[in-house]
């Protein structure tokens, strides 16, 4: 498979990918911004472990020598709030342009990125623009590229789901933002792992290519919260919530909370339906896809 390097290793994505890589046998290098951090969170003594920082280029020469790809998947994703050292533009788009520099530079041949679903062009300065800006760097970096765009992500943990387990848990109504119409598409961190390991073992198919993938249902947010109070035993009434409405209290909410459980930039992926093809896993990589219902059924939340 060659070297590879994988940024945002200690992620939610990142470290599913690294458990699976070493389970094939193979020592992927993490570039981690903390390594005892990073040596509680993956398996310390069989990857080797890089600490660099994308928004310092220096700190990555080291980490990209003798790198044949990278996947990059360190950003700083809309359910976080901006702090210093993780702000949304300074991140997924100048880390991604000092990624891209420093792996030109060092004779790297390929990135594989992990994106996500409804990435498109946006105002100026917005959660959004970044992502897409992060994605066009890369595709006219002139290196071997493809993009990986999830729908929401669910497993042990998973960020989206825990975020609204724990509402279920703490609040005493449930906010429909929009009326909960707006579609998503669930797919299981496991499947999106090993999605990845296909592009990395398939270059000449996946190379120059987008791919937007998701689970095998849709789901819309008020059927998620249903499904998610079901597998919990939980009974809560659930209200409709106008979208400026959540997006003013998500604004209070970072501004007084460490860690809120909405940010304004969250509110983006309440603006368009994140799904995609409902057979795309299994039309692009051959397998099919774990239901969440299923998952739920099978392991709980
Ligand atoms: N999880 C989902 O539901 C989901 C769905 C669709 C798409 N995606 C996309 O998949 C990608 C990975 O998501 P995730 O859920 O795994 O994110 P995550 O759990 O928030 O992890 C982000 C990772 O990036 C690292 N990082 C952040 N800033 C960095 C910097 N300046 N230098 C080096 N590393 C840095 C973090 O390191 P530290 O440990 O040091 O903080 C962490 O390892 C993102 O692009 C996300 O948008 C995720």
């Amino acid at each position: 498979m060659g070297s590879i390097l994988i940024t945002g290793a200690t992620g939610y994505i990142g470290r599913h990918l690294v458990a699976r890589l070493v389970e094939q046998g193979e020592r992927p290098r993490c570039l981690v911004r903390n390594s005892s951090h990073a040596s509680r969170i993956l398996p310390a003594s069989k990857v080797d472990l890089v600490t660099g920082d994308t928004i310092q280029l220096a700190s990555l020469e080291a980490a990209v020598q003798g790198v044949e790809t990278i996947v990059h998947a360190a950003f700083v994703t809309a359910d976080r709030k901006e702090k210093p050292g993780s702000r949304y533009e300074e991140t997924n788009v100048g880390g991604t342009a000092n990624l891209v520099n420093a792996a030109k530079a060092a004779g790297v041949k390929r990135i594989v990125v992990l994106s996500g679903l409804g990435t498109k062009p946006d105002k100026a300065g917005s959660y959004m623009q970044g992502r897409y800006l992060a994605e066009q760097l890369v595709i006219d970096s002139g290196l071997g590229w493809t993009i990986i765009r999830p729908s929401v992500v669910f497993g042990k943990d998973a960020p989206f789901i825990k975020g609204l387990v724990d509402l279920i848990r703490s609040a005493p109504v449930l906010p429909l933002i929009g009326g909960g119409t707006i579609r998503f598409q669930p797919i299981y961190v496991e499947d999106v792992a090993t999605i990845i390991l296909k592009v990395l073992a398939e270059p000449e198919r996946t190379t120059s290519k987008i791919y937007t993938v998701g689970g095998p249902e849709q789901y819309s947010f008020r059927e998620i919260f249903d499904a998610l109070l079901k597998a919990t035993g939980k009974k809560r009434p659930k209200v409709y919530a106008p979208t400026p409405l959540v997006g003013v209290g998500a604004a209070v909410m970072e501004a007084v909370l460490p860690k809120p459980p909405l940010t304004k930039a969250a509110m983006a992926l309440f603006s368009f339906d994140n799904v995609t093809d409902i057979d795309s896993v299994e039309r692009d990589f051959g397998f099919q896809p774990m239901s969440f219902a299923r998952y739920l059924q099978e392991h709980g939340i």
